[in-house]
């Protein structure tokens, strides 16, 4: 039955209610378990975190971008980071479904704009499982190249080999990942709590043993001055904000603390996923913002201390940057927690990976089942009570994409991708706040709409630190966005007709 709401909008800007979201989830064929409690939420949100960015990127965006400033590169970005996470706090109390940012844009501003951040999450999610794949993938051959194990060059990904390359550990982790999903959220519950405790000894390891190497010469420069970058022939790989004001494109300076601070962001990247499990939470309106802003507290504190310890240890010049802090560890003498760091990192990057295939599947499910993607792909499996047909599909594709592509300069693809979420969500609160100020609100986000226009600046900001090919990347995304929305999920919507189509 349609259950367009008296008062809705038609067109591009209908929205579902808000009771017809809680309502669509107590369909029993299309309904997931609620089972996770709000410490569930934060080993999730922790698990999820806590990954390539601090493990890879500290020693890169160090060496290259800031310095020992890094540190505030990670305070910015994690700042950034808590002005959206107050405003998913409210929405996911408001919105307890799955789906995330695309649910509570549908309740909140419209379906093409749903659809537009419902595809947008595809860049965080999809592309970002499989960037850390090929993350853990380089970790793990580094680990068997200690014990004189040697995968071939066309074994180890297109990056390394000269013609043919295929990354076979990045597509055997995808596949184990989605094994695991589809056999139902209570083992990956398990195993992601497992993983987490020995990624966080690790991060411990390398902040407590880091601590007694750190030499004060090493922060001087703390900020170290600007300098023009090596490659200023064509602008695209500077950061937009400096070809829109037409500045030398520079690195390092206080404008290198924010470029640094729009690509550490994907360190923070996956906290907003607890929300997309809100609605397999007991208590949602309790749980969520508590899982959200804890897991997100702890990362931050984290992410300063081990980017301070580790630009302590080793001059920023001399980082590493494929396993920065195993490295620095090497190049202080200790090679035993070297081996001890690559470890927890190799073991660490397996829950980042579920975790971002678990909210991309639960993401895909919310779109399926109000139309705008085949209605299939959200029946969940019988025993399981997983959504398996979506998991094994979109299992498959990011185990081919992180199989076969070198990506680099993807993870700023992720970057962007996520923080225009964030600018939604965020103009998403004030909407809901006007059109629907009844709702009963678990969690309510403070000094709105202060807090939430500040957020949006504050995202924006990061975005447009990144480079302008980046950008160009993702508006040709979008633009495909756009079409199969009017091709395909326009008319097969449940809002446009009386009847649910596939029903
Ligand atoms: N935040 C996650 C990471 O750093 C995606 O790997």
């Amino acid at each position: 039955m349609s259950t367009r709401a008296p008062g809705s909008r038609g067109g591009y800007f209908r929205t579902k209610t808000v009771e017809q979201s809680i309502r669509d989830t107590e369909e029993p064929e299309h309904a997931l378990n609620k089972s996770l409690s709000a410490l569930d939420l934060t080993v999730f949100g922790v698990g999820v975190v806590i990954g390539t960015g601090i493990f890879v990127l500290t020693g890169q965006i160090a060496r290259d971008t800031a310095g020992p400033s890094v540190a505030l590169a990670f305070l910015v970005s994690g700042l950034v980071c808590a002005l959206a996470a107050l405003c998913y706090a409210e929405f996911a109390s408001t919105v307890p479904v799955a789906g995330s940012a695309y649910t509570f844009s549908y309740a909140s501003l419209g379906e093409l704009p749903a659809w537009i951040i419902g595809w947008d999450l595809m860049l965080e999610l999809a592309l970002g499982c499989a960037v850390v794949a090929v993350g853990w993938s380089g970790y793990v051959r580094s680990l068997m190249d200690n014990v004189g194990w040697h995968l071939p060059d066309w074994l180890s990904g297109a990056g390394q080999a000269e013609g043919f390359g295929f990354d076979l550990l990045a597509f055997v982790l995808v596949g184990l990942v989605t094994a695991v999903l589809v056999a139902g959220m209570k083992l990956s519950a398990r195993v992601t709590s497992l993983v987490v405790a020995i990624k966080l000894a690790v991060v411990f390891l390398v902040i407590v043993a880091g601590a007694f190497l750190v030499e004060a010469d090493n922060y001087r420069p703390f900020i170290p001055p600007a300098e023009g970058t090596a490659d200023q022939g064509s602008g695209l790989t500077a950061p937009l904000i400096q070809v829109m004001f037409g500045y030398e494109p520079t690195t390092f300076g206080v404008q290198g603390v924010f470029t640094a601070a729009a690509v550490v962001f994907f360190a923070y990247i996956g906290f907003d996923i607890v929300a997309t499990a809100a609605e397999e939470t007991r208590n949602p309106q309790r749980d969520v913002p508590r899982g959200l802003l804890g897991s997100l507290a702890i990362c931050t504190l984290l992410y300063v201390a081990v980017s301070l310890v580790v630009t302590g240890m080793q001059k920023y010049t001399d980082l590493t940057v494929d396993a920065p802090l195993a490295d620095a560890f090497k190049a202080s003498g200790h090679p035993f927690y070297s081996g001890l760091i690559s470890f927890g990192a190799a073991v660490g990057l397996t829950t980042v990976c579920l975790i971002l295939l678990l909210g991309q599947t639960r993401v895909f499910f919310a779109m399926s089942r109000d139309g705008l993607l085949p209605r299939a792909f959200s029946q969940v499996h019988p025993r399981f009570g997983t959504p398996y047909r979506s998991t094994v599909l979109l299992g498959a594709v990011v185990a081919v994409i992180a199989g076969f592509t070198s990506l680099a300069e993807l993870a700023e693809l992720v970057n962007i991708g996520t923080l225009f979420a964030f600018v939604v969500v965020a103009i998403g609160v004030v909407i809901l706040r006007r059109t629907r100020p009844d709702l009963p609100r678990g969690f309510r986000a403070p000094l709105v709409p202060a807090l939430p226009v500040a957020s949006v600046l504050a995202s924006l900001w990061l975005m447009l630190n990144l480079p302008t090919e980046t950008w160009l990347r993702f508006a040709a995304w979008m633009a495909l966005g756009c079409v199969i929305y009017i091709a395909y999920g326009r008319s097969h919507s449940r809002m446009s007709a009386p009847t649910s189509p596939g029903e």
